[in-house]
């Protein structure tokens, strides 16, 4: 008898936190998770009010109507641990529970940001040694979402190590039995997409900072996804960072670019400008819906590279209705006239296409559609079998 419980014992050490996992993970991020990030606009100067303003500006600018959720606090929300071990925030964030509270009240979700090191990337408190804490304190927090950035792991663990030292927090955050998105952020690491949802990642960063340089190292970075589709589907994916749209680092077709690429790669969507003071133009380019019904395909597929003919590429996403979003992307210095061949892309002769930043049919094609892309710019459109 004794015998027996003992070997349940044993048996559900080894299975119950990868069922337990399995389980959060069957309705966590079924599509790209959506929301806003402070890091790229206020970095180390966030604070509570600029969070709260930022949450409101989601709802009342119609960004939670088109499925933005998370407003999500990064680096250098930290202050000290007390006595016991438990992380207390710093002055700029006097009462991380109410923040949450009213974060909830609006209807939306809560994120926050930690290291497995000692230190964050910004030398804050990082959850070494305290994840188990930390994951209790953001559930009593009421937090829905966690960021997991590399930072100063490094100093304390081997590169062989990462993929326990990242396990760790998610075992910490299962046993709390709050749902949180669990984001891995270490920059694409040891190639991170082969391994990140084994470590209960519902996204995981494939590359290094996009932020600050413009549409050079955005596209660099977003084309660099080609082939990490397989890696991806409902409940994980791969995260090319952070939009930058809004920030004032691109045009307004560079920035129709990026919105394009992320929603066929199946990116997360988290937006990084200040949500107060957005343009109309960046408003229109955030909360499209066609474009954003893109990215959250219930399907869940990851685009990939249709053709490339210097600086000419053409992706393709197929979705679940059985139609295909094709991006034409621009990378030249001069407008371009630009082609896809429907066979190229799966499609029958005859297609009905749509042009989704228009939101309009553009009638029957057959065979191929012929498009002029603006430089820098993109060509973004639905085919649909007739
Ligand atoms: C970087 C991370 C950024 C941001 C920053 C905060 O390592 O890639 O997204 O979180 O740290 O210090």
């Amino acid at each position: 008898m004794i015998r027996n419980i003992y070997r349940l014992g044993v048996v559900c050490a080894i299975l119950c936190p990868a069922l337990m996992a399995r389980a959060q993970r069957t309705h966590l991020a079924l599509t790209p998770p959506m929301g806003w990030n402070d890091w790229y606009r206020y970095r180390c100067k966030v604070t509570e009010a600029i969070v709260q303003a930022n949450a409101l500006a989601m709802v009342k600018s119609g960004m939670k109507d088109a499925g933005y959720t998370y407003v999500n606090i990064d680096d250098c929300w930290q202050g000290r641990r007390d006595a016991k071990g438990f992380i207390h925030p710093n002055s700029r964030f006097p009462n991380m529970k109410a923040l949450g509270d009213y974060i909830h009240s609006l209807g939306l979700k809560f994120g926050i940001y930690s290291s497995p090191g000692p230190k964050t990337c910004a030398g804050y408190e990082g959850s070494y040694g305290h994840e188990k804490q930390d994951a209790e304190t953001y559930a009593r927090w009421g937090v829905d979402f966690v960021k997991y950035d590399w930072c100063s792991a490094s100093k304390v663990y081997s590169p062989d190590q990462m993929q326990t030292a990242y396990r760790k927090m998610h075992e910490a955050i299962l046993s709390t039995g709050r749902p949180m998105v669990f984001s891995l952020c270490q920059y694409g690491l040891q190639a991170v997409w082969q391994w990140g949802a084994s470590v209960g990642g519902n996204m995981w960063r494939t590359t290094a900072d996009i932020g600050g340089d413009g549409y050079e190292r955005v596209m660099f970075y977003g084309l660099q996804q080609n082939g990490l589709g397989k890696f991806a589907g409902p409940g994980h994916w791969n995260d090319p960072d952070i939009l930058q749209i809004g920030l004032g680092h691109l045009t307004h077709d560079e920035e129709l670019s990026q919105m394009s690429l992320w929603c066929l790669l199946a990116a997360p969507l988290l937006a990084g400008n200040d949500l107060t003071h957005m343009s109309q133009a960046t408003r229109e380019i955030l909360t499209n819906p066609d474009v954003i019904a893109v990215d959250q395909d219930p399907k869940g597929i990851e685009g990939h590279l249709i053709s490339q003919e210097g600086p000419l590429e053409i992706w393709a996403k197929p979705l679940e209705d059985g139609s295909v979003a094709v991006g034409m992307f621009n990378l030249s210095l001069s407008k371009v006239p630009m082609t896809v061949r429907f066979k190229d892309v799966g499609m029958p002769n005859a297609v009905e296409v749509r042009n989704l930043w228009a939101r309009k049919n553009l009638g029957v094609f057959r065979g191929a559609f012929p498009a002029e892309a603006p430089r820098h710019g993109v060509v973004l459109i639905k085919l649909q079998p007739r």
